[in-house]
């Protein structure tokens, strides 16, 4: 933690939630609460609620949740800090530098850095592009078809063909040799000294969700080794984590993502109006960009080159977005090889007609499987059809396996139910696979073991925090220790002393927590809805039930933990008194 708890605070009560999350989201005043489109996943109908009263916002579609640094930790793809220190600045709250660790502070410091040299270096080849050493460019870029406004809008620019200047020019802006070189932008070696990275290349800055340069792709002018050259990863160009062009697809709203494999062919699917576009940044997808795309989408549709390596990059691809939970279609190019190509020969409307028909994944992995096998030779026929079963108890869930096997029993021309015995058969040797795991997503049902011993801790927090009144009565039988999630426990005691105070004020308690699953998680005990139990006295039953189960939680648990140390114990059996006494009180809500 950089900052003091009461340092947070502040700034988190000068930012109003509704205002900050005006300025992202459009959300309209209902009853208490403002509701709007949640941003955090694909609706129709707004289940995304901020109060005002709480300072929280909830989707009650994906579970998504948190106060207003979450939010912009959720949004911004901020760290902790960052929002502290985003949100600092815009109510005017001076952060102290002294509470910076020195290293943070290094740490910081270099990041900035780094980030400042890229923009430099991206404005130094935007001007090159259009001054005279970059006339090449300029006209390679226009033999492409790309507009004035779209070089304009991707920043494009030109490296010139001589071998040092821009390393020249960013030391007369004060960069030192040691900064460039770590950026990426230039090397250094024996023969020549330090040298540009790039020359005699289109350039492509590549920009985070916030538009900050990260790094740059070029593309050589004419035959040149290799076509395209990116910076290599530094401390602010994590390759894994950002896709090319999610800065402006990330608000697209088009319901999906197009993945594909260029930087031109990003570029040239938003000219054409498709700005959900996005690419991988000269190295394959990984399970960390899939993960950054659930946050924008539940669609992924895949536009790969069609030739071999296209091909086997989708498949991979698949794998990768079936894991994360996300739905992936693939597009077909044919007859041109990539999508840059089909627009130009093409044009758009051919192109949305394409998106439109985009195949079920799974059934194009089938086409390609099928490739390898000579379906009029029955032996191979048969196993072609046992790989089909096998792929088949790839889906965890019995409806949506049910309806896989129909459809592929009809396009195949297969009986469904041979084939259904089929798939059982093989299930039986090895099992369904398990459902993907989806930590970010607060609807996916924990695991029921587990849940069964959180709830009842979270409906009591829940409880204490809607009616505060009710912590009197039940101070002297309860404790934060009684509560047996650390996650759970960490709540209580903050609510406890606020509830000891007579002030309660969940979203400061959401701050606690620097991680954002962790936000998450305390923002929905502050939003969970208790169920509407009719009469006074279901009512009492159940909040008896819920305190009883907690408390017998952490007397089991206390009396594990105190093996044979006597005050432990002792305290062991306190509390065990307390439960006994609990078991016979009744508890009024009035
Ligand atoms: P392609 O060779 O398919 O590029 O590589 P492209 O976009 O069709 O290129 P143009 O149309 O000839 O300009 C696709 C992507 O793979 C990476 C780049 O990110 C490129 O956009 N790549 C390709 C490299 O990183 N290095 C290379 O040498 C080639
Ligand atoms: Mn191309």
């Amino acid at each position: 933690m950089y900052y003091s708890d009461e340092l947070v605070e502040e700034v988190r009560a000068k930012n109003n939630i509704v205002d900050v999350i005006s300025g992202y989201v459009r959300i309209q005043k209902k009853g208490s609460n403002y509701f709007g489109l949640c941003p955090f996943h694909n609706e129709k109908s707004p289940s995304f609620s901020v109060s005002a009263n709480k300072q929280m916002y909830y989707c009650f579609g994906c579970g998504a949740g948190g106060n207003v640094f979450t939010f912009l930790m959720e949004y911004e793809n901020y760290s902790f800090q960052e929002a502290v220190k985003f949100l600092a600045d815009r109510a005017g709250v001076s952060l102290p530098q002294e509470e910076n660790t020195k290293q943070a502070r290094a740490r910081d410091s270099k990041r900035a850095r780094l980030l400042e040299v890229n923009r430099e270096a991206a404005r130094y080849f935007y001007y090159q592009l259009r001054g005279k050493t970059g006339q090449a460019g300029l006209a390679y870029l226009q033999k492409r078809a790309l507009s004035q406004e779209t070089i304009h809008r991707f920043g494009l620019g030109f490296a010139n063909v001589s071998g040092d200047d821009l390393t020249r020019y960013l030391k007369s802006k004060g960069y030192e040799d040691k900064l460039i070189q770590e950026a990426g932008l230039a090397t250094c070696d024996e023969k020549y000294g330090t040298h540009d990275k790039f020359w005699n290349r289109v350039m492509f800055p590549i920009q985070d969700g916030n538009n900050r340069v990260i790094g740059f792709g070029g593309r050589v002018m004419g035959d040149g080794k290799p076509k395209y050259l990116n910076s290599p990863e530094t401390m602010v160009f994590d390759k894994s984590r950002n896709l090319y062009g999610l800065n402006f697809a990330r608000s697209s709203r088009a319901g999906n993502i197009i993945l594909c494999e260029g930087y031109m062919d990003v570029i040239a699917m938003h000219q054409a109006g498709f700005n959900q576009a996005v690419a991988s940044l000269g190295t394959a997808f990984t399970v960390g960009q899939a993960a950054l795309l659930r946050r924008y989408a539940q669609e992924v549709i895949l536009a790969y080159d069609s030739d071999g390596a296209g091909v086997n990059a989708a498949l991979r691809a698949i794998g990768i977005l079936k894991e994360a939970g996300l739905t992936g279609k693939v597009l077909n190019l044919e007859p041109c090889k990539d999508p840059d190509e089909f627009i130009k020969s093409q044009g758009a409307e051919a192109f949305r007609e394409r998106l439109r028909q985009a195949e079920n994944s799974f059934f194009f992995e089938l086409r390609m499987l099928e490739r390898d096998y000579d379906l009029t030779d029955p032996e191979a026929k048969t196993r072609f059809h046992r790989e089909i079963a096998k792929k088949l108890c790839g889906f965890s869930e019995e409806v949506e396996r049910e309806n896989y096997i129909q459809a592929v029993a009809e396009k195949y021309h297969l009986g469904f139910e041979n084939l259904r015995r089929l798939v059982r058969s093989y299930a039986a040797q090895t099992g369904y696979a398990q459902p993907a795991v989806r930590p970010r997503s607060g609807i996916q049902k924990k695991s029921s073991a587990q849940e069964n011993r959180r709830k009842p801790q979270r409906l009591l927090l829940t409880w204490l925090a809607e009616e505060p009144s009710l912590y009197p009565k039940i101070r002297r039988y309860i404790s934060p220790g009684d509560f047996t999630e650390e996650l759970y426990c960490r709540i209580a005691q903050r609510l406890f002393e606020d509830l000891e105070k007579g002030e309660v004020n969940p979203a400061a308690v959401i701050s606690l927590f620097e991680d954002e699953e962790q936000q998450r998680q305390a923002a929905e005990v502050f939003n969970t809805k208790l169920s509407d139990l009719s009469t006074r006295a279901e009512q009492e039953k159940a909040f008896h039930d819920i305190l009883l189960s907690v408390k017998r939680m952490g007397v089991e648990e206390a009396g594990a933990r105190a093996g044979t140390d006597v005050s432990a114990l002792s305290r062991m059996i306190e509390s065990k008194k307390a439960l006994e006494e609990l078991s016979k009180t009744h508890i009024s809500l009035d």
